[in-house]
């Protein structure tokens, strides 16, 4: 199985690393809420506005299915679809999967700033309250992942490399 599925909460850096390990890999890289966003010709704002939460997530499990073909493809993940459905496990069945660990400082830190807020409606609805208890009920269906890299002082680069070294190890038994 040639793919790896990067998890993890809002701000947690999916994206960036993903690029970045992407490239190092030689592979395509393709961001979950990305494709979504193009296929339906709006922001993930104006899809939760517009149709409501619920058909967003069934939006991300079709796009999800859609991909469990493709081999050498990096994929990054909304912080939330994990813990819908059936995805945490088609994952883990279908790829090498792995948690990106940021603590809760630095994430809240991150999303305070209102970074990339067309992309986050859970952040503008939630208090930062509400987002911690968000993130630690998540953290338990996270940490199913085969891998769980802890990201706080680690550039990119860095991350990029160390979760090649663990694929690689994963790889020989799968
Ligand atoms: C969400 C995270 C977002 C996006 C949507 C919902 C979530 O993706 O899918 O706003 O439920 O945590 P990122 O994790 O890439 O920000």
């Amino acid at each position: 199985m040639e793919k790896i599925y990067l998890i993890g909460f809002m701000g947690s850096g999916k994206t960036t690393i993903g690029r970045v390990l992407a490239e190092k890999l030689g592979w395509q890289f393709v961001d979950i809420d990305d494709v979504i966003e193009k296929r339906k010709g709006m922001s993930i704002n104006e899809i939760f506005n517009n149709f409501g939460e619920e058909y967003f997530r069934e939006l991300e499990n079709e796009v999800l299915l859609n991909f469990i073909p493709f081999q050498k493809v990096v994929i990054s993940v909304g912080g939330g679809l994990p813990v819908y459905f059936n995805n945490m496990e088609l994952m883990l069945e279908t790829g090498f999967t792995v948690y990106l660990d940021v603590s809760e400082n630095v994430l809240l830190n991150r999303l305070k700033n209102n970074w990339e807020s067309e992309k986050r409606p859970l952040v503008n609805r939630n208090s930062e309250e509400s987002l911690i208890n968000l993130l630690r009920d998540r953290k338990k269906v996270y940490e199913k992942a085969h891998e769980i890299i802890k990201c706080n002082s680690q550039t990119p680069s860095q991350i990029a490399d160390q979760i090649i070294k663990s694929f690689l190890v994963w790889k020989k038994y799968h």
